[in-house]
């Protein structure tokens, strides 16, 4: 049986009334699907992430942050630690999101710091990876990948295989429009099946493994059809409760 998740990464997109209502509709119409195995989450802005906790409560969606700070507490202006979050019931933490590499600096072994916390802290991380264009094009792909898995995992030891989320987001295929074909969906995430089976042997067989870039409602269904494809990790399309719940229904195709 394949494995399944739909989690939207709402970015800094909706003021708090805004995310309350959007959550408020997902909620509604995710308690409308048949049951399923398909899991979901969204991750709002930290200014709504507690009123969306509770729109959501009572449904399957799993809350989920964008970001954490690896350290409990402390002198750390404008951070959020992962007890904060745990204790308005925020259960997933999005970690190495390519806008946080490029825009805030972060490192590999920053972001392995982040899913070393998240582990300990009991959250599932979804580490983001990904090629920029240039990398591509210099036929880097693997190259890179490797590199933010081998150090952006180093030390990482899972006793479960739902303890860990990958998201592989071509970062040339972010908020472009253009998702990335089949064909590269396919070689990039049966090249990141074999890369998790050999670190973490049979648990690296069933983690998830999320696509992210331009993933909308229009494409979802093909490429979530794509064997090593267990979900997405969605930027645009999960700011529209129809959009979102379009592909949540593609994705309970596959499972
Ligand atoms: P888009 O779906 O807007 O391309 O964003 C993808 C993404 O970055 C999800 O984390």
């Amino acid at each position: 049986m394949k494995k399944m998740f739909i989690a939207g990464n709402w970015k800094m997109n909706t003021t708090a009334t805004q995310a309350k209502e959007l959550a408020c509709s997902i909620s509604e119409a995710v308690k409308q699907l048949p049951d399923s195995s398909i899991q979901i989450a969204v991750c709002p802005p930290f200014t709504s992430i507690q009123s969306v906790g509770e729109a959501i409560a009572g449904s399957k969606i799993i809350l989920g942050a964008q970001n954490c700070h690896f350290k409990d507490k402390g002198a750390f202006t404008g951070e959020i630690s992962l007890e904060m979050l745990a204790n308005i019931n925020c259960k997933a933490v999005i970690i190495g999101h390519s806008e946080r590499r490029t825009y805030f600096f972060e490192t590999d072994s920053l972001i392995n710091q982040k899913v070393s916390a998240a582990l300990t802290a009991g959250f599932l991380p979804i580490l983001c990876i990904g090629e920029t264009l240039d990398e591509r094009r210099a036929n880097q792909t693997f190259e890179i990948l490797r590199r933010q898995l081998d150090i952006g995992l180093e030390n990482i030891t899972l006793n479960n295989p739902d303890d860990l989320v990958i998201a592989y987001e071509p970062v040339w295929a972010i908020g472009t429009g253009i998702a990335a074909t089949i064909e590269q969906v396919e070689e990039a995430h049966t090249w990141l099946r074999h890369y998790l089976t050999g670190r973490f042997d049979e648990i690296g067989e069933t983690l998830a493994i999320q696509y992210g870039g331009s993933l909308t409602a229009e494409n979802a269904d093909d490429i979530l059809s794509i064997a090593d494809v267990n979900g997405g990790l969605i930027g645009g399309a999960s700011l529209k409760a129809d959009s979102f719940l379009s592909i949540i229904r593609f994705s309970m195709k596959y499972i």
